[in-house]
């Protein structure tokens, strides 16, 4: 089981404060973060892979400090974005799915076998070949999760 540490993490944008003095020890397996819109929820889960780094203290993940050994981290700790569309790059559900392993260094055989137990596991195996962009919101947010679990992140 990881373990995420956030110690003394403060975030600025520009001269506005969004996060200020959060300590944090996550070694749960389910962990929601509540708060108003705008409170800075994203801005924190961004910082733990390292797609954002603190203005002020440090993340993290089993002891690999995010800011610094961000690739390291990030092939731990999957990441689904609040708008799917964002993360939708292919053209097709089952390639969009395959993409998520194309430096992977697994076979075009496992991959198919990974994309397939996705497909399966999130409902989308009806469909495999359908354009992506035109899955309903719910979908895509699925074909998002399925993308990120799809490399079997810790
Ligand atoms: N890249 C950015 N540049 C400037 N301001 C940002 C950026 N990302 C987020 N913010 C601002 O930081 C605040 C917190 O945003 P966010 O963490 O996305 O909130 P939420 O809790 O709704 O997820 C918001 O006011 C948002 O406008
Ligand atoms: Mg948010």
């Amino acid at each position: 089981m990881s373990e995420i540490v956030v110690d003394a993490v403060g975030h600025r944008f520009g001269d506005r404060s969004v996060l200020r003095d959060i300590d944090l020890r996550i070694t749960e397996r389910r962990v929601g973060f509540i708060g108003a819109n705008g409170s800075g929820k994203s801005t924190l889960a961004r910082m733990l892979n390292g797609l954002l780094k603190p203005s002020t203290g440090t993340v993290t993940v089993d002891g690999l400090d995010v800011a610094r050994k961000g690739a390291q981290v990030r092939r731990k700790v999957g990441f689904v974005f609040t708008d799917p569309d964002t993360q939708i790059v292919m053209p097709t559900v089952a390639e969009d799915l395959a993409f998520s392993l194309r430096r992977s260094g697994l076979s075009k055989v496992e991959i198919a076998a990974r994309v397939q137990r996705m497909l399966d596991r999130f409902g989308l195996a009806a469909h495999t070949d359908h354009p992506a962009h035109l899955l309903s919101g719910g979908q895509k947010q699925l074909l998002a999760i399925g993308s990120a679990l799809i490399r079997e992140p810790e």
